[in-house]
């Protein structure tokens, strides 16, 4: 393989060449999300393994209208990493929002999804914002005026560490104000077969998925990684109660890259993503200590899964 000129910027460069040349080789894994990339992530969410898209909307449609009564009407509805907004819209009967926030990286396909959603629900005032919301971040002040209620569904908080997930929570806490809330999807532990099987299904999306990543890398870093020398791997990690992603080298190789190398040796492995499951309990402690009360948890029948509201407590 030849390597090429690199597109990503050089703040991108270095933070994938360190991880790469870390004793234990890692990326972060928002490198997993390039166009092919987002669209295997939607089709791991019609995976008949992969569990928590369908169980989430199995709660919503359950329990939407307890949750409109328990969360209010008027809000401004802030929709962190919303894409299509799909999830947010299906609510919006019940929870009758006065401003829908829509942020998401990626502006233009947010733009485009917000258009066409103005014309369903004109009656919406809706205020886009094109921003990486994981690193913090500081609402407008056309956002400040209303009762303000953060929906962060589908349990992405559990691809933070949960150290990560507390500076998170709590930089939302801060944009929160006195009676701000927030709306939450969160995975929960369960029998770790399940767990496997949803991160290496049968038909290998998601294996597609985690290799798809180092095409993006060789993309972003003009590296030479050839996808064939390379396979997904997944398992549930009990004691750190997290699903772990790897790629795991099938042979003695080299990657190259303008300005670095690395030997792998065979079986050596890339740590590409964590996926943290929390107990209910769990969940409600890490809250707290970001400073919110729970309000509410509605869970699905076999608890794989929860939808929790919870209230900024004013500092
Ligand atoms: C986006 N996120 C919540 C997914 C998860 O389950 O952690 C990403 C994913 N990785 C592999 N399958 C799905």
């Amino acid at each position: 393989m030849q390597t090429s000129r690199p597109h990503g910027s050089d703040a991108v460069i270095a933070e994938i060449s360190a991880g790469l040349l870390a004793s234990n080789a890692h990326t972060s894994p928002k490198y997993l999300y390039d166009g092919l990339g987002s669209k295997l992530f939607e089709a791991i969410c019609e995976l008949p393994e992969y569990y928590p898209t369908r169980t989430e909307a199995g709660i919503f449609a359950a329990h939407g209208e307890d949750m409109a009564r328990d969360i209010g009407t008027g809000t401004s509805l802030i929709d962190l990493g919303a894409g299509n907004c799909a999830k947010a819209a299906s609510l919006f009967p019940l929870l009758r929002p006065a401003q829908y926030v829509p942020v998401d990286i990626s502006r233009d396909f947010l733009i485009d999804s917000v258009t066409r959603l103005q014309q369903r629900f004109p009656q919406i005032d809706m205020t886009p914002l094109g921003l990486d919301f994981s690193s913090g971040f500081a609402l407008p002040d056309s956002v400040r005026q209303r009762r303000r209620l953060f929906f962060y569904p589908g349990s992405s908080i559990g691809n933070f560490s949960p150290e990560q997930a507390k500076v998170f929570l709590r930089g939302l806490h801060a944009n929160a104000g006195d009676d701000g809330g927030l709306l939450i999807g969160v995975d929960l532990v369960k029998d770790g077969a399940v767990l496997d099987a949803a991160y290496d299904d049968a038909i290998g999306v998601t294996a597609a998925f985690n290799l798809n990543m180092l095409r993006h890398v060789n993309h972003l870093i003009g590296a030479d990684f050839d996808v064939r020398q390379w396979r997904h791997h997944a398992f549930f990690n009990a004691a750190q109660s997290r699903i772990e992603m790897h790629l795991e080298a099938r042979d003695v190789l080299t990657v190259r890259w303008p300005g670095g190398e690395r030997r792998f040796a065979r079986g050596e492995r890339i740590h590409t993503e964590d996926s943290y499951k929390y107990t209910r309990q769990s969940f409600v402690g890490l809250l707290e200590q970001a400073g919110f009360a729970t309000n509410r948890v509605w869970t699905d029948a076999a608890n794989w899964f929860a939808v929790i509201h919870a209230r900024a407590i004013p500092n």
